[in-house]
């Protein structure tokens, strides 16, 4: 079942007084969230003032790298297990900025990958393409290098186990967004990549965020995306007003529109898009309420690309279940 992950990547930003400041407004404004996973990742510095304050609550703990050795002589660095010892959640891994200016390969991002995972934390894989590689059509040859190299050696219990952050570096801290349609390409492009290397299911299964100039004014189309599972936030998340004006909107989507999202009342290894209800997917809808009917009128922006929405049986299964409109 994909989630949709919704992260505040604080990068160099905020003193520590700030940080728990900000957590606090952060934790105090997203109270009410239920289904999204909403996550924030000061820095390291701050990280265990900001655990005091998320502990308990539904906001989770996300650190902005990791070392993938134990301990030793890596000044400046931080290991996995000295994260996981404060409670943190999730790992950004691989960002764009950790590649461009510190070095960061496919293969160190591998090995963190391995180290966080091995502790039972959650790792946040930043892959994305410069706009010189756009330019040039090497996007895809760009993802595929990146998700082939992140991936090496995981089994698809473990690559489960991952979020993927797209973020196109030209996107980032530029106010420049992706469009809706093209970072829907490129989410669908990635999750086909994750298809070929574990099957549909678990390519189904695995949360892709969108990260690079997200904010309130264009959280709603890019959540509204078919393959977009949350968001990776750099500069939107430094206000918890921002920063809830995207969650808000992911959860919006994630009740109205978790079709692609909830593949249910399938068996495990049942390959999703084959039910035994003639006409009508596997996917289902989830209802907000039990017993209430999901948001499906035909204009809502959620719904636009989804056919007949009707309540039947599939699989034992009781729901909303969705037609595609070339069903
Ligand atoms: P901005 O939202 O500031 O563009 O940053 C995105 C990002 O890099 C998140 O990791």
């Amino acid at each position: 079942m994909r989630k949709i992950v919704i992260a505040g990547n604080w990068k160099m930003n905020k003193t520590v007084a700030e940080s728990v400041k900000l957590a606090a407004d952060v934790v105090a404004a997203a109270r009410d969230v239920r289904n999204v996973v909403v996550a924030i990742a000061p820095t390291y510095l701050a990280l265990a003032k900001v655990a005091e304050v998320v502990k308990g609550t539904n906001v989770r703990l996300a650190a902005q790298d990791v070392h993938w050795e134990n301990q030793g002589a890596y000044t400046g660095k931080v290991s996995a297990d000295m994260l996981k010892e404060i409670g943190v959640d999730f790992v950004i891994i691989g960002h764009s900025e950790q590649r461009t200016y510190f070095g960061e390969t496919d293969e160190t991002v591998n090995r963190k990958v391995k180290k966080v995972q091995s502790l039972g934390m959650t790792p946040i894989i930043c892959i994305g393409e410069t706009l010189a590689e756009r330019k040039e059509g090497r996007l895809e040859a760009v993802l595929t290098t990146q998700v082939n190299g992140a991936y090496a050696g995981l089994s698809a219990d473990e690559a489960l186990r991952t979020v993927i952050a797209y973020e196109p570096v030209w996107a980032i801290g530029t106010g420049v967004t992706a469009s809706d349609d093209e970072a829907q390409e490129a989410h669908a492009f990635v999750r086909g990549l994750l298809a070929r290397l574990y099957g549909d299911n678990v390519a189904q299964s695995i949360s892709i965020q969108y990260g690079g100039s997200m904010k309130p004014e264009n959280a709603a189309g890019l959540l509204a995306q078919k393959d977009i599972d949350g968001g990776l936030i750099g500069g939107a998340a430094l206000k918890a007003d921002s920063f809830l004006g995207i969650v808000t909107p992911g959860s919006r989507s994630a009740s109205s529109l978790s079709v692609p999202r909830q593949a249910t009342g399938l068996a495990p290894g049942a390959a999703a898009g084959r039910t035994g209800a003639p006409g009508f997917s596997s996917l289902r809808l989830r209802a907000p309420d039990s017993g209430s009917a999901p948001d499906a009128r035909p204009d809502h922006p959620a719904n636009l690309r989804l056919g007949a929405c009707a309540q039947r049986t599939v699989l034992g299964s009781p729901g909303f279940y969705w037609r595609p409109r070339l069903a």
